[in-house]
């Protein structure tokens, strides 16, 4: 797959087939990535895979308290929207999160049916494979773009491999559950999830995109001869 292909065709996938990724594909791919560039070459990622028996029993943790403990969860690490929201970057995460819950026809007002489908997020959307990225909390901006880096590059290679992706901040909420289960050191703290595994085409949720920003309002180009 050309590179354009795979960063054309990558989307966040809310919707995975139940069917497994061998262990081979997804060491590669955690492998590859850390091609990624990084400040000082620091490579301030690291990676826990989860898959089969352990995600099943991370989700079973989670499920009973999905109904009681939803939206904050545990609270968050790490702010993840800090205040205020300005524009325009409120008005799109405001538009994306529109554009996801009409894609299965649930209306604004309906919060219990929102909550059911933010849940989805625990369950890692059905994937095979669970991905947490980690990071040291001693570090700062630029190890935390670093791993943003990494975090990509895991998402375009696995498009090589015919697989879909979905970051998933979500698990900041559960931070301490997440923290436990993959026994994370003090110094270390989860930055986001990720689902990775074969997209269900079918799935409404799966039927959008998100729109992007027209170029001229991010980029400016000056000084070119061709
Ligand atoms: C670090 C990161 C964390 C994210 N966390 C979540 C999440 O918890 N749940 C979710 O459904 N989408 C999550 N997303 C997906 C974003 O909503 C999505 O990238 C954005 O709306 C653009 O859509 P696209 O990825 O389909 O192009 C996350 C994206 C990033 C980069």
């Amino acid at each position: 797959m050309h590179v354009r292909d795979a960063v054309a065709s990558r989307y966040s996938c809310r919707a995975f087939l139940p069917k497994p990724v061998p262990e081979p594909i997804v060491r590669e791919i955690v492998e590859q990535a850390a091609r990624a560039p990084s400040a000082g070459n620091m490579q301030p990622w690291y990676v826990h895979a989860v898959a089969g028996e352990r995600i099943e029993a991370l989700k079973a943790e989670l499920r009973p308290r999905m109904a009681t403990e939803l939206p904050k969860g545990e609270g968050v690490e790490y702010t993840i929207y800090p205040p205020p929201m300005i524009e325009p970057y409120k008005e799109r995460a405001f538009t994306v999160g529109e554009l996801l819950y009409q894609s299965i026809g649930v209306p604004r007002e309906d919060k219990p049916a929102r909550y059911k489908q933010y849940a989805r997020n625990y369950e890692f959307f059905g994937a095979p494979v669970a991905l947490f990225f980690v990071r040291e909390k001693v570090h700062g901006a630029a190890q935390w773009a670093d791993i943003g880096g990494y975090l990509q590059t895991v998402a375009l290679l696995a498009r090589g491999h015919g697989l879909h992706t979905c970051p998933q901040q979500a698990w900041v909420s559960f931070h301490k559950t997440v923290r436990s289960f993959l026994k994370l050191p003090d110094n270390l703290m989860v930055y986001s999830g990720m689902a990775l595994g074969y997209e269900d085409p079918d799935a409404p949720i799966n039927r959008w995109r998100s729109p992007r920003a027209p170029l001229e309002t991010f980029a400016t180009f000056s000084g070119f001869t061709s």
